[in-house]
């Protein structure tokens, strides 16, 4: 088997037509509004509202972080109050949980879906807790029910970043249904993208107001400034081509639903790799393909990381390191190994392998190939 001759990444962008977007471009530059809840927005806002099957509303935004920002800001949390969440994520979960004044306190992780372990949440609530952030990491979901009484009990909002979890679903419900509010990142590298945008979902109408002011300096009208809001418009262009790629994100699910069928039955047939399984009830939005590299596996996963570098497959070890590791949180007494045994097992052995709808089968038999130490 030959290897690659371009680097081939975990992911490619979702991309429409130079054609169907210079169509869209035209209308807009002759309209003269590229920003500023136009045509498009509106249009893609009420079109994602039923793409998500949500039942309240949606919030558009120019990317997820701002959306998570305003999302812990307009819950009127206790300052300096605590939020439970998980270490197995971006960056941005946290900093966003920092960015609002708030504490981050991480809880460990389930091994199966590798989202934060409702067993170990209690432990953390203090009378200090406000909220629970959970990440629908992947894609997989985050154990909602056993979270949401968790929260009951205690008085608690519950937030999820669903960055990774574009049209997942639990029970045949939009996952942006659950919880207080959901946040969903548009960015190039997700399933379905706006180059960099973003949304917030809630089932609470009555958050539609202050939303749509914090995203936008606080200003309600010309002569009204509510808050002190912030900047996060999605402008038109960014739209329009979510508006192109909400055609497009369905077919590219289907592929990559094949890409996984493959990939499932090669490397299940390796000694020593572990592949996620997602409880039936749960509709995969296919955004990453994680694998478990076991102790019994043939090398270590960092290796594997080198010897598939070498040959063009860029692999991501998605999450190494912890967000507990990093400098600004490692001191922090929730950051401590002890606390989170599971993931800081597994940050040592998950690797996220290309997965993208366009990705030639005859690559994807070359990565098993490589995987399975030839
Ligand atoms: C889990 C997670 N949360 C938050 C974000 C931030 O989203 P954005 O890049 O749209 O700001 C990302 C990634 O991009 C992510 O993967």
């Amino acid at each position: 088997m030959k290897m690659p001759d371009k680097p081939i990444y975990i992911t490619s962008p979702l991309l429409p037509s130079l054609e169907d977007l210079n169509r869209e471009l035209k209308i807009i530059f002759s309209s003269k509004q590229l920003t500023n809840m136009g045509n498009y927005h509106n249009l893609l806002e009420q079109k994602l509202k039923d793409v998500l099957k949500l039942k309240g509303s949606l919030s558009l935004f120019n990317n997820g972080t701002i959306a998570l920002m305003i999302a812990l800001k307009v819950l009127n949390l206790a300052q300096g109050s605590e939020v439970i969440t998980t270490p197995w994520t971006f960056a941005a979960t946290p900093h966003c949980i920092v960015w609002n004044n708030l504490k981050p306190v991480f809880c460990d992780i389930k091994r199966d879906s590798m989202c934060i372990d409702p067993s170990q949440i209690e432990k953390h609530i203090t009378k200090n807790t406000s909220a629970i952030l959970g990440v629908h990491v992947y894609g997989f979901a985050c154990d909602v029910e056993k979270i949401e009484t968790i929260a009951k009990k205690y008085n608690l909002k519950v937030i999820y970043d669903a960055a990774h979890a574009f049209s997942s679903e639990i029970d045949a419900i939009g996952i942006g249904n659950f919880g207080d509010i959901s946040m969903f990142s548009f960015h190039a590298t997700k399933l379905f993208n706006t180059i960099e945008g973003g949304a917030l979902a809630y089932p609470d109408k009555n958050l539609e107001r202050q939303i749509y002011n914090f995203r936008n300096f606080g200003i309600r009208n010309e002569e009204l400034v509510e808050e002190v809001g912030i900047n996060g418009k999605l402008n038109e262009l960014q739209a329009a081509v979510g508006l192109l790629n909400l055609k497009l994100f369905e077919n590219e699910k289907q592929k990559r639903a094949k890409l996984k069928d493959f990939y499932d039955k090669t490397l299940s047939k390796i000694i020593g790799i572990t592949i996620p399984k997602l409880a039936s009830n749960i509709k995969n939005s296919y955004q990453y393909y994680p694998i478990i590299i076991e102790n019994n596996f043939w090398t270590s996963r960092n290796e594997l990381y080198d010897i598939l570098r070498k040959v063009n497959i860029f692999t991501r070890k998605y999450f190494y390191p912890l967000c507990s590791d990093y400098e600004c949180y490692k001191n922090l007494p929730s950051a401590n190994a002890e606390n989170l045994p599971v993931a800081n097992e597994l940050k040592n052995k998950v690797l996220c392998i290309p997965f993208y709808g366009d990705l030639p089968i005859s690559i994807a038999e070359f990565i098993c190939y490589k995987i399975a130490g030839n």
